[in-house]
């Protein structure tokens, strides 16, 4: 038994900021087909897109009005159906995004749960009565500010851990479920390849015993929608579990029962904060503890489980801002960075422009920013007493629009991305960084990801060989994936200092610098895969 998705590579669209055809400043689903033959030039397998449905978008489409819809703003159904044509006419698959943890406050069941206690619809949703004239308990949410938000005309709370526009599930609810299955059913019957779950980890918990994450009823639940939805499809079935360790990711992705073949961990992209304190409390990131963390992961799922490798997404800071270097070594950092997540055991996810290398964006001024996260937590962390500065300075190293800038297709205005001024600012390098600046340039980190995504469908120890830690200096990231007689050794310097090689026979697959297999030393950020067949490759006998 395998695993077919073990040679794939995932591209992540998000498709307010992808490519504009329409002349609104928005992006959409004709964008996206425009863009396929890209996709399919740099050669990813499947596009994860971020929601498409109906929404008020106070969460970019994270806050669903209509499972069953296409938002207008992107398209039509007919056009959706299209893209999926098309995708499929490339050989690409297409997998939706998919938010049951919540809906939007303006879903017909929550419109219609908040008119009565006693509407059919008022226990799709978490209530509870107020306490000695408060809520029920003192849950803060993700969003700022607290979970429970009091209800006028039904005078109950209702549970939101995230905006108080996005209402919570009762999972509780076996009719809520059903009608979840048939919908998600029927997408699948019209030919989409799978989902990415958001926060998946969050539907089994106990509001009441505040157990969120991992909570009591989540191997019920996964059960049953793996039962009633995916088993034996074939499908690409990716959890978002902030909340998961090894065990959790283990026990779901096991290859003899994949509830979800692969999970989505938080632990990497926790380093950079002070613990306890929440994202927005900043800490240099130690590539010791990045390399601890990974190796970690990837010993952890061997014998069983499967990893999802990333470095970015929608919500996440861009990969070289964070783990590498902004400046004068973005190519070779952000080339180091593919190559040590695309050499690891699992299947490697790209957030659009992450093959350009784009940096943070990190607009200066607070206008200009749209992500209501952002906007929450500027008025919290300003109550709390946070200097101006170093709240700027934390939203200039974290907020998602950071990486929700329209992407850069070109240096004509406004990126290339559209014909008028976008929903949010363009890049501010957009005029050295961009799509075509990037295929002009065959020593670019565009081509450099284009031969790590054919490296694994061509090699089978990347797709799906052993992994094994190679001992080397702190801050140097090794190790060997093996099958059969091959072994493909990866060998990255995490940063701008030189550092210490490893010595290593064999041919020189991919590498971001003049090769020199046999030099003592690593150039800053340096990295070297190396393919060693049939003999031992540190010359032991
Ligand atoms: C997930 C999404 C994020 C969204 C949140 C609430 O974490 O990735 O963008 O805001 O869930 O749906």
């Amino acid at each position: 038994m395998s695993r077919w998705y073990e040679s794939s590579t995932v591209y992540q669209i998000y498709p307010m900021s992808f490519k504009d055809t329409t002349g609104n400043g928005i992006g959409d689903i004709k964008g996206i087909i425009e863009k396929l033959p890209y996709l399919e030039s740099l050669g990813v397998d499947i596009l994860w897109l971020s929601p498409l449905y109906v929404s008020p978008m106070d969460d970019n489409g994270y806050d669903i009005e209509d499972y069953e819809a296409i938002n207008p703003l992107f398209g039509t159904m007919d056009d959706f159906k299209m893209l999926l044509h098309q995708a499929h006419a490339r050989k690409m698959k297409i997998i939706m995004d998919l938010v049951i943890n919540h809906t939007s406050d303006e879903h017909v069941y929550f419109k219609q749960a908040r008119l009565a206690k006693n509407n059919p619809y008022h226990d799709y949703y978490i209530w509870r009565d107020p306490v000695n004239g408060g809520p029920p308990n003192d849950q803060q949410s993700v969003f700022s500010g607290p979970a429970w938000t009091f209800d006028e005309r039904t005078q109950q709370y209702y549970f939101h851990l995230f905006s108080t526009r996005q209402p919570d599930l009762n999972w509780d609810n076996p009719k809520l479920k059903a009608a979840l299955y048939a919908m998600i059913n029927r997408w699948l019957d019209l030919g989409i390849d799978g989902f990415r779950l958001d926060v998946i980890d969050l539907i089994g918990k106990d509001v009441d015993a505040k157990r969120l994450g991992c909570g009591p009823y989540l191997d019920e639940r996964l059960n049953e929608l793996y039962e009633r939805c995916f088993k034996d499809k074939g499908l690409f079935i990716v959890g978002e579990t902030p909340t998961f360790g090894i065990e959790e990711a283990n026990r779901f992705t096991a290859l003899k029962r994949p509830i979800l073949d692969m999970v989505f961990h938080f632990q990497h992209v926790g380093l950079d904060e002070r613990p306890g304190e929440g994202k927005w409390a900043l800490k240099p990131l130690d590539p010791e503890a990045l390399k601890t963390v990974l190796f970690k992961w990837q010993l952890g799922l061997q014998e069983d489980g499967w990893n999802s490798l990333y470095w970015s997404n929608h919500d996440q800071p861009r990969a070289v801002s964070r783990f590498g270097c902004e400046s004068t070594y973005r190519e070779q950092s952000a080339k180091m960075l593919a190559g040590v997540l695309h050499g690891m055991r699992g299947t490697p996810f790209i957030y659009q422009g992450e093959e350009l290398g784009l940096t943070n964006s990190k607009m200066t001024n607070l206008e200009d920013y749209r992500d209501l996260e952002t906007l929450n937590v500027y008025k919290e962390l300003k109550s709390k007493g946070w200097d101006e500065a170093t709240i700027m300075e934390a939203i200039k190293a974290k907020s998602r629009d950071n990486v929700r800038t329209p992407m850069p297709w070109s240096s004509q205005p406004y990126s290339g991305f559209s014909t008028v001024k976008p929903w949010l600012k363009t890049h501010p390098k957009y005029q050295e960084i961009n799509v075509e600046e990037a295929l002009s340039d065959t020593q670019s980190v565009w081509y450099f990801y284009r031969d790590l995504i054919a490296l694994r469908k061509k090699e089978a120890a990347l797709a799906r060989g052993r992994f094994e830690v190679l001992s080397s200096a702190p801050q140097v990231i090794a190790y060997t994936r093996t099958e059969g007689l091959e072994t493909i050794t990866v060998i990255g310097n995490l940063t701008h200092q030189a550092q210490p090689s490893i010595s290593v026979k064999g041919t020189m697959l991919l590498t971001n610098y003049k090769p020199n297999a046999r030099a003592k030393m690593l150039r800053p950020y340096e990295i070297k895969i190396i393919k060693t067949t049939g003999e031992d490759a540190y010359g032991n006998h």
